[in-house]
């Protein structure tokens, strides 16, 4: 995501430093940027030029007290872990100047919780970009219980000059997007679960009847499965609602490590080079 969202910001004409632990990733990230740049001059969206001049406003770093020092405005897209974000905005806090906006792309941490281990929880904020960020119209901008109005309208203009369309809430678990989405993937997950249709079949319904661009087990199986499943802990313990309670078919996949995509089996099963959609043998 950090790539993604570095990408979009430079070709919007902002100077941007991708920062993270892991120099191999930084390196991984800016051969990302130059191939995702490069898909878009092939489509014809951007020109060469274009390409060169946003390639020239990233820098790297791997250290975040540098990497912050002159910034008005800081994404935080590092793993999804609260303890690891909470000290993340510690060192951001106390490095970054004042007056400089602190965003999350945080999926489910709250933003209220986050803000509040800094001692500017009125300039703390969530800007939610989607997956992959350069194509992806939607930035859910969350209000933190601190956030001020200004900063609010500070990021929907930002999320307007980068091409986005904005839509603000305000920080509740799982915000909009995921607090819709999750409940309906882990009704797909109950409907396979007791039986009613098989993989397929589900998804189909919702590609062809809802015109989802993709079904809800497929996508599952792209944001990953685990990931899936620590978003409905987050619903089930913030809202104490049972309703949010995976599927115990979803708990035992991860268990099993079938987390979709990544590890090459979820709902479906995925082999490199090969195009097909294949029902998981366990799932069929
Ligand atoms: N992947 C998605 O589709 C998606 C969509 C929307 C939001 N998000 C959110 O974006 C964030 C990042 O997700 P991702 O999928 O890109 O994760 P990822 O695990 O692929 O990347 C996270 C990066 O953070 C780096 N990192 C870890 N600790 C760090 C530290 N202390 N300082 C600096 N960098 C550190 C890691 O080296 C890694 O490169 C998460 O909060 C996630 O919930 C992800």
């Amino acid at each position: 995501m950090g790539n993604g969202i570095a990408h979009v910001f430079a070709q919007s004409g902002f100077t941007v430093t991708l920062i993270d632990v892991n120099a191999a990733q930084l390196e991984k990230a800016v051969i990302t940027i130059n191939k995702n740049f490069d898909r878009q001059i092939a489509k014809g969206s951007i020109t060469e030029e274009a390409k060169t001049k946003a390639i020239s406003n990233i820098a790297t770093a791997t250290d975040i007290s540098t990497g912050v020092q002159q910034a008005d405005l800081v994404v935080e897209a590092a793993t999804e872990n609260t303890e690891l974000k909470l000290k993340i905005f510690k060192q951001i806090d106390e490095a970054a100047p004042a007056g400089c906006i602190l965003a999350t792309n945080t999926s489910s941490i709250s933003i209220t919780k986050i803000a509040a281990v800094t001692k500017r929880p009125e300039l703390v904020i969530g800007m939610h970009f989607m997956n992959p960020v350069p194509v992806m119209k939607l930035v859910e901008i969350i209000n933190g219980y601190a956030t001020t109005a200004a900063v609010t309208n500070t990021i929907v203009e930002l999320s307007n000059q980068l091409g986005k369309i904005p839509c603000v809430v305000n920080d509740y678990p799982g915000f909009i997007a995921n607090r819709i989405l999750m409940p309906m993937i882990n009704e797909a997950i109950y409907s396979l679960y007791e039986d009613v249709a098989g993989v397929e079949a589900i998804d189909n319904v919702m590609k062809l009847g809802m015109a989802h661009p993709m079904g809800p087990l497929q996508l599952a199986d792209f944001i990953g499965l685990d990931v899936c499943l620590s978003i409905l802990k987050v619903l089930q313990d913030g809202f104490g609602n049972p309703k949010y309670a995976p599927c115990p078919l979803l708990v035992n996949m991860v268990t099993a490590g079938k987390l979709g995509v990544k590890s090459g089996e979820g709902f479906y099963v995925y082999t490199v080079g090969n195009k097909e959609w294949v029902v998981s043998d366990r799932l069929k």
